[in-house]
């Protein structure tokens, strides 16, 4: 795995609770089932964080580093070796980014993962009906950025994430966005995979995997995709509102139509900034293709996420050069294939002209 310098020495703490990342160059290591107990004063309510696909999910504290321990019910069956190289694989991944695993326990029947723990919940709390605050636009696009850099390290790095949801994109109160989960899904059987226990996470599959099971850096762009439908109009895949029917189904046609203000959370309509709703919707679409091989890869989406992060609301032409420069490799797909029709899922880049001119950016 390739470190920057600096993110070895940084040691990032959360501006709000004082929460210590751990040193990123922290090395994995196994816990004795004593002392996970130990750290979650044995597993207590008070500490108890959430249920997940894999099982019950802990906060913790070793040494002053607080900690999140998962429980892995669905591995129990496997052998202590093969967890562990399976493990293995996850545990050099460093990165800003990215939650650092810090290590596992393998005992007996036992088998817990220990993650670093992230002070300020899941992108789908934030995203919530009954959020109290719900996420600025400013910080959805950040979000946005925070979580493309993670997983294009990790597609760099040979691993794909294989379960893109807002569930595993965790915040600290600084709005620092650390992706988490990344490669878990391999280690529990088919027959116990989450996404088949929850019929929500069909709605993240790309067409191909449905279809065959296979897995891709493609069919994490596809997932990411959804969750930029999910930030754009704050809606689960799940949401009442849709009726039954699916997001990404009913999003596809306003995203090509370059329909921003139906597909716009009501919560932000008036504090969103057009030009990056256009242009995130726009990026959205392009994740969302049908086919694998017109969807963005990773290094396009991070870089096109930079230019709208960083550009400014004001100045449309430079912005759109900037940003349409960034696209270069599909454009060409995106023009031929996608103004006519709903197939490749694409947008064109005429319809989003023309939707600046409808706002009247
Ligand atoms: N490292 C962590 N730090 C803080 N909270 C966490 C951490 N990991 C998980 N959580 C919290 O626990 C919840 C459950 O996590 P878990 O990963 O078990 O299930 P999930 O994310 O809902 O689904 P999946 O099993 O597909 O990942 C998450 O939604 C999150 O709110
Ligand atoms: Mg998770």
């Amino acid at each position: 795995m390739s470190h920057s310098h600096n993110q070895l020495v940084e040691q990032s703490i959360c501006s709000m609770c004082h929460n210590k990342r751990p040193k990123l160059d922290w090395t994995v290591r196994d816990f004795t089932y004593a002392e996970l107990h130990a750290a979650t004063q044995g597993f207590s309510v008070k500490n108890f964080l959430s249920e997940g696909g894999f099982g019950s999910v802990y906060k913790g504290e070793i040494l002053g580093q607080k900690i999140a321990v998962k429980q892995c019910i669905h591995a129990n069956h496997k052998q202590e070796k093969e967890f562990k190289s399976e493990v293995d694989a996850l545990t050099k991944a460093r990165h800003q980014n990215v939650v650092v695993f810090l290590g596992f326990c393998s005992e007996g029947n036992n088998r817990f993962l220990v993650y670093e723990f992230v002070c300020n919940g899941s992108l789908d709390q934030h995203l919530s009906q009954h959020s109290r605050k719900p996420l600025c636009w400013q910080d959805r696009v950040r979000v946005a950025n925070g979580a493309a850099k993670g997983l294009l390290y990790l597609h760099q790095n040979n691993i794909i994430h294989r379960d893109i949801k807002p569930n595993n994109i965790l915040l600290t109160h600084d709005c620092e966005v650390l992706l988490g989960d990344f490669g878990l899904a391999k280690i529990v059987s088919e027959e116990f995979s989450c996404s088949i226990e929850c019929p929500g996470n069909l709605e993240y599959w790309a067409p191909e995997y449905a279809a065959s099971g296979k897995v891709s850096n493609k069919t994490d762009v596809y997932s990411f995709g959804v969750v930029l439908v999910e930030l754009i109009t704050g809606m689960k895949t799940t949401d009442k509102r849709l009726g039954g029917k699916n997001l990404v189904g009913w999003a596809r046609p306003l995203l090509r139509q370059g329909n921003c203000q139906k597909l716009v959370d009501g919560r932000i309509m008036d504090s969103h900034d057009c030009h990056q709703l256009f242009w995130l919707s726009r990026l959205a679409g392009n994740c969302l293709n049908k086919d694998p091989h017109k969807r963005l890869d990773m290094n396009t989406v991070v870089k096109a996420l930079t230019h709208i992060e960083e550009g400014c609301s004001g100045c449309i032409v430079g912005k759109d050069s900037i940003a349409m420069s960034s696209y270069s490799k599909s454009k060409d797909d995106m023009q031929d294939s996608s103004e006519s029709d709903d197939e490749s899922g694409n947008i064109g880049t005429s319809s989003i002209t023309a939707n600046c001119k409808n706002l009247k950016l």
